[in-house]
């Protein structure tokens, strides 16, 4: 895929580029005079037809056939004209090209909110209202997200429009209920990721399929929801790779103590260990009824010195570095521009490992991203204890954290 061709009847009008997106490479494109989001996905490649037949052949023609009826099943239960749909970004198209599948959905024009802390209360509730309501429509036809984390949402805001709302994105990881891939084929994310998802991933006894319900996506509400809040994910140990990884140790996330008390326990709840104990997303949305939920409290006066970040709030170690084992780069957040994108960042001193999120733009000559350029990006490599023991390699995504901010200036 290039700009200028055309694909299927789509033409691509920018350069495609891999810029937050994990498995895929994308470009904006065009037809009857309608912009699209058009992904290329790097894997599966589907057998030709006529391939001369050999047990290899088979396995490959058979996770191609998997990869297509899980693709058209999540497009026949989340219809784009289903009604108040709005905000969640479906699939208009699902076609293959040669060996090479293709997914097509409406062009999003995100808006520029780096720091969604610093919105109103009232704009901050509306947000994540429209975010809860997009899940709280999956979740009603019991399809799990899957891959629920700042990059796979969309911030728009419309000419006039007095408020941000949420656009979900990216089903291509979602699920039935009780019924997700097996674990070396499941995706995620490693900083955003459910407990009882990083114990399926593990193959840890009493995880099975069953325990990955519509709750996972409601723990990534949650971490989302502190984050949209406060600019910061909850706190917890450095010596644990994830959220996910302290609950399951027992440990309590750390909260910022400015959160009025009825957020707190939300949010409490929604990173329970146990996915039953944790709220259905009807919930969440009464507790943002009131904005208030979404009033900080002043900071507590300190004495002298500087003063800490939410994030590190109680925290006895010093700034947050990256919670995956997999970070090999060097950290450059903080020293990257000012985003003008969509996705919100979180500050770099409390550091959780949020990537930034692309300014769909028209103008390559913007783009600072080496992702833009470079081509697809190398495959991601599962930490070391999320690899499974089979021969198939996961398709977990660690979260290289502030790595992708340079990343995030993706512009197709
Ligand atoms: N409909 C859209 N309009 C504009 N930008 C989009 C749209 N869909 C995705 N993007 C951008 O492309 C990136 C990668 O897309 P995504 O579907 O999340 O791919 P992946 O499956 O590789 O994560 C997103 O993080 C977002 O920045
Ligand atoms: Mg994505």
């Amino acid at each position: 895929m290039k700009q200028g061709d055309v694909i299927a009847g789509y033409r691509i009008t920018t350069a495609p580029t891999n810029a937050n997106g994990g498995k895929c490479i994308w470009a904006f494109a065009e037809k009857s005079g309608t912009a699209y989001f058009i992904k290329q996905f790097l894997e599966p490649k589907r057998p030709k037809d006529d391939a001369a037949d050999s047990p290899s052949l088979r396995i490959r023609r058979q996770v191609a056939q998997e990869f297509e009826e899980r693709h058209r099943g999540i497009m026949k239960r989340l219809r784009p004209d289903a009604p108040g749909g709005g905000n969640i970004v479906l699939a208009t198209d699902f076609f293959h090209e040669g060996s090479t599948y293709f997914k097509v959905t409406e062009r999003i024009d995100t808006a520029s909110l780096a720091r969604p802390q610093d919105l109103e209360p009232r704009q901050k509730a509306i947000l994540l209202k429209t975010l809860g309501t997009s899940l709280k429509q999956l979740h009603d036809i019991e399809v799990v997200h899957g891959d629920l984390k700042p990059l796979n949402v969309l911030v728009q805001k419309r000419d006039r429009a007095a408020f941000h709302t949420a656009k979900l994105i990216d089903f291509d990881d979602s699920y039935l209920a009780g019924k997700p891939p097996a674990p070396e084929d499941i995706s995620g994310d490693s900083l955003y990721g459910a407990p009882e998802w990083r114990r399926y991933l593990r193959r840890d006894s009493g995880f099975g399929p069953d325990r990955l319900t519509c709750a996972v996506d409601v723990f990534a509400l949650g971490l989302m929801t502190h984050l949209y809040v406060t600019g910061d994910l909850p706190g917890y140990d450095d010596k644990f790779g994830s959220p996910a990884d302290a609950v399951n140790a027992g440990e309590l996330l750390r909260l910022d103590p400015r959160l009025p008390d009825t957020l707190q326990g939300l949010l409490r709840r929604m990173t329970l260990a146990d996915p039953k104990h944790r709220p259905r997303t009807a919930a969440y949305l009464k507790a943002l009824s009131n904005p208030e939920a979404c009033t900080l409290r002043p900071r507590p006066v300190r004495g002298p010195g500087p003063a800490k970040s939410p994030g590190e709030e109680g925290s006895t170690s010093g700034p947050r570095t990256s919670r995956v084992r997999a970070n090999l780069g060097p950290r450059t957040g903080g020293q990257a521009p000012v985003p003008t994108d969509a996705t919100p960042v979180p500050p770099k001193s409390s550091g959780p490992a949020t990537p930034v999120g692309p300014v769909p733009s028209d103008n390559p000559a913007t783009s600072a991203a080496p992702a833009a350029t470079a081509g697809p990006r190398a495959p991601e490599r599962p930490a070391a204890s999320d690899t499974p023991p089979a021969s198939r390699t996961s398709r977990v995504r660690i979260n290289f954290g502030d790595r992708n901010r340079d990343r995030g200036r993706g512009t197709p």
